[in-house]
This record gives structure tokens, C-alpha cells and sequence, in this order.
């Protein structure tokens, strides 16, 4: 593939030795990038590399302390406003619609044309349906945005971009919510965007994506720009070297031989909204996977056994010591020993202005309102070595979890239950947006867990961690329980196929 830019005309957009501080660290340091009309321009690094920094700058959102942008000519002068007017729209990595508007409302949200200052309805729809049609998505301009799947909204989300006319679109981490034929599309979408002369930027931690689309990648590590080569003149291999500036280990991801014991988590016939009569057992020391397509209704199964929604019918106990509970809530839950790290991190799973070590000990909160100084320093060695293990960057537990790049505070809240063992593990897409040193690092805590003897029960749709990871998959379509795949005899495509209900050829 070579790029279809242009040399006969300029970039579109280019930064010039972008420097962005927060207090004294340096989360970009002398960056430039240019993109082309037509060209797909990958951005690629560990996390906290400084990628979604960059981004905002290029966006207007951020204010960079020196350096230049430059838009089709004009230098921006700084605002999200003027960056948007000039042509520039980002789609950020964490989704950032209002659940309680309507698909339609979210697109226009901040630019809806008014008619002597009225909101003009049905102005505001016609450009909505063009956005969505621009894209190829079909969704109900009323419906609300809470109603819609992770991926719909991730749609909706580009139709915003879009819908701006953008000449640059800037695209952090779309594909980490979708499945793969979801991210087949939106590929797609962005090869056809970019053939009528858009330019973009995309940011994934999945190097294959990468390859598959784009013309360029600038690669960052530690906020400096070590490389920007084609992507026809590199390989995966030196790309993720050059992320990680050192060879990666390549002697993790292999499955462990579990010796599960008793049976710690039962659940029976369980209903709930998205929810069909689910059956199923995890025994103490084993990983049970749940697959499928995102809507599928894993997460919705998830939070039913746990209690954190409610559900229609269906017995939940736990078994620990010869001791069983009947979970009937998310406390009782909490209280039989059940760690939970849910999909909607930011949301649920972390508390923003709380420092690092605050959060990593949220669990055992009462321990800490009467602890004394001995069991405070201890506390805080704890949250710093769980920080260090998790792959923190930096490991600085003293910094509030909202100042962490995204993926670093999905390492936040994995370490916040990592260190405590507790008798069920309940993990939904452990590792979405965590980049691929990392990745390791945390299946090597889960299984850690599951070999110390913690129930493990996990749902992925990264269909590599999910056989890695799983000594038992069951495959969930349409809220359903479809099959279940013993470690011997999973491969991708027997998942898939149950996954998705088709037969898929030579499966
Ligand atoms: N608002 C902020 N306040 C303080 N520091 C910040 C802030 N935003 C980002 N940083 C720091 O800047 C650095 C770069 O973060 P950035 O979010 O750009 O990383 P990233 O490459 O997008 O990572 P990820 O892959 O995890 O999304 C990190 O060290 C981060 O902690
Ligand atoms: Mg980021």
C-alpha cells in the first residue's frame, strides 16, 4: 500500500517541536508530525507515551507550552473552537456523549445550527443522518445514547467527528470497545474516508490494525518522537521494539495447567434484562472465560451473578472454607469476597481525584480510617509495589488516578484487587487499551491469582487473552450460554463460529 497523499500539494496539518507539561513532567517533548490530504497517519507507543496529549494539542484542547500548529496554512492560535472551525476533529479515546441525550442531539452537541437562536430540530437531524449515512452506520436519531451498545455509541462518537466536516480526523483508540468484524468496518470506513481526501490520525495499541490501513507511523516513547517511517518499509516486530525502545519477552502467553478445585461461584438459572437462564460454576483456582460478539450480553451476565443489577430469578451462592453465601446483592457480593473490575472503568472503577495509592486501597477502605502511622507506610509499600507489578508509568502512587494516561488507569484498577486475593475475580475486558507490555504483565497477575486459588471469571473479547487465559470458555450469544470450549479444544474460529451462530468455513 502506498500512500495515497500527494506530494504535489502540502500537509494539511503540521506541528512544529510541540512541547505540553503538566507541573514539571514532560508528557510530549519536541514532537512534529505532518499528515497529508488522503493519508492515514498511525500514532503509536506505550501507554502514557504522550499519544492522547499530542492529540488534544493538535485539537485545540490542550495548549501546548511551545511549538506550533499549523492548519491548512493558518497557525491556530489556541481553543478547541478554532481548531474545530479550521477542520480538525478528534475522537477521543473515552467516550465522551451525554447518556441521557439522543443519538441526534450528541452529534450536533456543541455546534447545532439555530434559527434566531432557537435550536433548529429538524436542521439538526438532516445533518445528523448525513453524518451517520457518511459512515455507513444505521441507528435511531431519537434513541438515547444509554440504550445503545458500547459500539454503537463508538459510531456515533465518529458521526460527531464527522458531521463537522472535518479535513482532519483525529481518531485515539476507536477500535478498543469493538469486535473484530466491528473493527473491519470502521478500517474500512476510515480507507474510504481517507480516498476522498480526509487525512488521519489514528492511535491503537494493535500494531496489526496499524499495517492493515495506514500509510505512515510516528512512533512515541516517553513523550519524544523516536521514528517516523512508512508503514510499507517497516516491520510489526520494529515497531513494537522501537514502542518499548527494548526487545519484548516473548516467552509469556502461554496457557498454565490449572488444578481447579471446589466450587467457589454457582449461579442458576439466571434471568435479567439481556439475561436467558444462565447455568454456570467456578471452581477455586480456575479461569472460566465468557466470549462472544459485544452486545452478546456477557457483561450483562456478569453483573446479574454479582448482584451489581438486578435479576429476575436465578440463585447466586459462594462457597469459601465449607462456607456458603447467598449472594443477593452487589454488598453481599462484595462482602463473600467478590473483586470486580468492570467494563466502564472510568465510570465505575476508579475514583478520579483520588491518588493512586487512595484507589489501590479503596477495597479495604475500613482498615484504613483506624489505622495507625506503622500500618499506613505499610499500606502505602503495598500500593507501591501492586503500582510497580502492574506496570505503572510512572509508579508514582502519591499522583491523582486522573492525571494517568488512559491505559495507565486501567492499571489502576487492576492492581486495586490484584494484591488482595480475593475469592472470586470478576474481570470485564481486563485489558482494553493497555498497551502490549502490560498486557503481559497483567495476564500474568490474573493467572497468579487463579493459581493462588481465586475463582476466576473473565470476559474478553480479545480472542488471543481469552485462550490464553481460560481453562474453560463459554460462549454467550443473545444472552445465552451457546457452548462451552474446554482449553483443549479452543481456537479462535470454534468461538467465533458459536459466537456468531454461523458455521464459518473449514470450522
Ligand atoms: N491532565 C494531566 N495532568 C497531569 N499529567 C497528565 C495529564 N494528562 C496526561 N498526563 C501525563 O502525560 C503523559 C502522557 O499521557 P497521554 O495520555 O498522552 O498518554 P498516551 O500515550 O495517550 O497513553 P495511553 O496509551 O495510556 O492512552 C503521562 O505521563 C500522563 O500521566
Ligand atoms: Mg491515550
Amino acid at each position: 500500500m502506498t500512500p495515497s497523499a500527494s506530494s504535489s500539494t502540502g500537509p494539511v496539518i503540521e506541528a512544529h517541536s510541540i512541547v505540553k507539561k503538566f507541573g514539571g513532567a514532560i508528557a510530549v517533548d519536541d514532537v512534529s508530525i505532518e499528515v497529508y490530504p488522503g493519508e492515514i497517519h498511525a500514532v503509536v507507543g506505550e501507554n502514557g507515551a504522550g499519544k492522547s496529549t499530542l492529540m488534544r494539542v493538535l485539537a485545540g484542547v490542550h495548549q501546548q507550552d511551545s511549538g506550533s500548529v499549523i492548519v491548512d496554512g493558518v497557525k491556530l492560535e489556541g481553543g478547541a473552537k478554532e481548531s474545530i472551525d479550521l477542520g480538525v476533529s478528534l475522537v477521543h479515546q473515552e467516550l465522551s456523549l451525554v447518556p441521557e441525550m439522543t443519538v441526534a442531539e450528541n452529534i450536533l452537541l456543541g455546534s447545532a445550527p439555530t434559527t434566531l437562536g432557537f435550536t433548529n430540530f429538524s436542521e439538526m437531524k438532516n445533518i445528523a443522518r448525513s453524518a451517520l449515512e457518511e459512515i455507513g452506520v444505521s441507528v435511531d436519531l431519537d434513541e438515547r445514547i444509554s440504550r445503545l451498545s458500547v459500539a454503537l455509541r463508538q459510531f456515533v462518537e465518529i458521526a460527531r467527528a464527522v458531521a463537522r466536516k472535518p479535513k482532519v480526523l483525529i481518531l485515539d483508540e476507536p477500535t478498543a470497545t469493538l469486535t473484530p468484524a466491528e473493527t473491519d468496518y470502521l478500517l474500512e470506513m476510515l480507507q474510504r474516508l481517507a480516498g476522498r481526501g480526509m487525512a488521519i490520525v489514528y492511535i491503537s495499541h494493535r500494531i496489526p490494525e496499524v499495517f492493515r490501513i495506514c500509510h505512515n507511523v510516528t512512533i512515541l516513547r516517553d513523550g519524544k518522537r523516536v521514528s517516523v517511517t512508512a508503514v510499507a518499509e517497516s516491520t510489526p516486530e520494529g515497531v513494537v521494539d522501537q514502542m518499548v525502545g527494548r526487545e519484548l519477552k516473548k516467552d509469556l502467553g502461554s496457557h498454565r495447567d490449572a488444578t481447579p478445585s471446589d466450587v467457589v461461584l454457582k449461579a442458576e438459572g439466571i434471568r435479567a434484562p439481556s439475561v436467558d437462564d444462565v447455568d454456570l460454576e467456578v471452581r477455586a483456582g480456575e479461569i472460566v472465560g465468557l466470549g462472544g460478539l459485544v452486545g452478546a450480553g456477557r457483561t450483562e451476565i456478569v453483573r446479574a451473578i454479582i448482584g451489581a443489577d438486578a435479576r429476575k430469578s436465578g440463585r447466586v451462592t459462594i462457597t469459601v472454607d465449607g462456607k456458603t453465601r447467598i449472594i443477593s446483592s452487589y454488598q453481599s457480593a462484595i462482602r463473600a469476597g467478590v473483586g470486580y473490575i468492570p467494563e466502564e472503568r472510568r465510570v465505575d472503577g476508579l475514583a478520579l481525584t483520588m491518588t493512586v495509592a487512595e484507589n489501590i486501597n479503596l477495597p479495604n477502605r475500613k482498615e484504613l480510617s483506624t489505622a495507625g502511622f506503622q500500618q499506613i507506610k505499610k499500606i502505602r509499600t503495598f500500593a507501591q509495589r501492586l503500582a510497580e507489578q502492574v506496570g505503572l508509568r510512572p509508579p508514582e502512587i502519591k499522583r491523582e488516578a486522573g492525571q494517568y494516561s488512559g491505559g495507565n488507569q486501567q492499571k489502576i484498577v487492576i492492581a486495586k484487587w490484584l494484591g488482595r486475593r480475593p475469592a472470586v475475580m470478576v474481570l470485564d475486558e481486563p485489558t482494553r487499551g493497555v498497551d502490549v507490555g502490560a498486557k503481559a504483565e497483567i495476564h500474568r497477575l490474573i493467572k497468579e491469582l487463579a493459581d493462588q486459588g481465586t475463582a476466576v471469571l473473565i470476559v474478553s473479547s480479545d480472542l488471543p487473552e481469552l485462550l490464553e487465559l481460560s481453562d474453560t470458555i463459554h460462549v454467550v450469544r443473545d444472552g445465552k450460554i451457546q457452548g462451552s470450549i474446554g482449553h483443549q479444544d479452543a481456537t479462535e474460529k470454534a468461538v467465533m463460529s458459536l459466537a456468531s451462530g454461523e458455521k464459518l468455513v473449514g470450522a
